[in-house]
């Protein structure tokens, strides 16, 4: 039987989420997508709550894409800067939270390069929280922004191959993207240099290549993932060049691909690196598709979490 009412306080990963509620989230954003096209971008849904973004590693698309999305929906946004913060005269980062929960926020967007915090947050706080990213383990809203794309492109996600290439190993992208997509019936295939390929890859429902040419034969959708050079702690390539080589979406390799393939990028991209900027900037690319389609997504993603409050005038 179809859910057809939301409970959940947290969004915390793609794990946690059955298929009707990831459904759920599609269907509300797709109802939001035509605020940004109105002359006054603004409704009323989330008028008098204030939701706080905390985002401890550098972000433009996501926390910028929460702001618009709060504010589009009426809310009071506040960006909480851990580089200006008391967390450098050695606050712990349970009491910040604590203090800024004395605050009353109704909701808190969390991006922390540790995994687990978001999780740690629900635990120990009374309001909501929405993972924005926690080091190499979940990205939900950018892997609903990217099924969101997809659907909306492909009519579909159901019976789609997908390739998923490049630094798959430091990629919170990739395993929210594996999870989100496996669970709506996609077929999807991990790819990338064996020095970026975690040994579970196979385990997280993804076939697993090391080819590019082999990845993108046949695919509907080729998603490239950046080398995440911060969470490197060894050297996992020879050079630049070499990765452009023998890794990046190149027009060449992309003829392989399906002739209504189209190309995903979470952002932010190497150009040269992962991906020609031919290819990045060229009529198959749906990147900035997938930027707009962010600020919807967030949109249902708060409205669904409030609404569970029940206080919903
Ligand atoms: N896709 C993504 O998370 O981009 P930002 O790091 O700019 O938020």
């Amino acid at each position: 039987m179809k859910r057809t009412v939301w409970t959940r306080k947290h969004l915390l990963g793609i794990a946690d989420l059955e298929v009707a509620e990831i459904e759920m989230i599609l269907d509300s954003a797709d109802s939001f997508l035509e605020v940004a096209r109105r002359p006054i971008k603004k409704v009323p849904t989330l008028r008098g709550r204030t939701l706080l973004g905390l985002f401890f590693e550098p972000s433009t698309r996501t926390s910028s894409s929460f702001e618009i999305a709060a504010k589009r929906m009426s809310a009071d946004w506040v960006n909480f800067s851990s580089a200006s913060s008391s967390i450098k005269k050695g606050e712990t980062l349970l009491d910040t939270a604590k203090n800024l929960e004395a605050m009353a926020p109704d909701l808190i967007v969390v991006r922390h390069a540790l995994a687990g915090v978001p999780d740690m947050l629900a635990a120990e706080l009374s309001c909501g929280v929405i993972n924005a990213g926690d080091g190499a383990r979940e990205h939900p809203t950018q892997a609903l922004l990217d099924a969101f794309t997809i659907r909306q492109r492909k009519g579909k996600i159901q019976g789609l191959d997908i390739a998923i290439i490049g630094d798959v190993e430091h990629s919170r992208v990739a395993r929210s993207d594996v999870a989100l997509l496996t669970k709506m019936g996609a077929r999807v295939t991990l790819a990338g240099p064996r020095s970026m390929m975690p040994p579970d890859a196979e385990a997280l429902g993804a076939e697993v290549c090391y080819s590019i040419e082999e990845a993108v034969r046949d695919k509907d959708v080729v998603m490239m993932l950046r080398i995440q050079l911060e969470r490197q702690s060894r050297k996992v390539f020879p050079s630049v060049k070499e990765y452009f080589e023998f890794f990046a979406l190149t027009r060449d390799r992309l003829a392989k691909a399906k002739e209504d393939v189209i190309i995903l990028h979470p952002g932010p991209m190497n150009r040269g690196v992962e991906i020609a900027s031919d290819v990045a900037d060229g009529p198959y690319s749906v990147i900035l598709h997938q930027v707009a389609n962010g600020v919807a997504v967030r949109m249902a993603v708060m409205y669904l979490l409030d609404g569970a409050r029940g206080e919903r005038a």
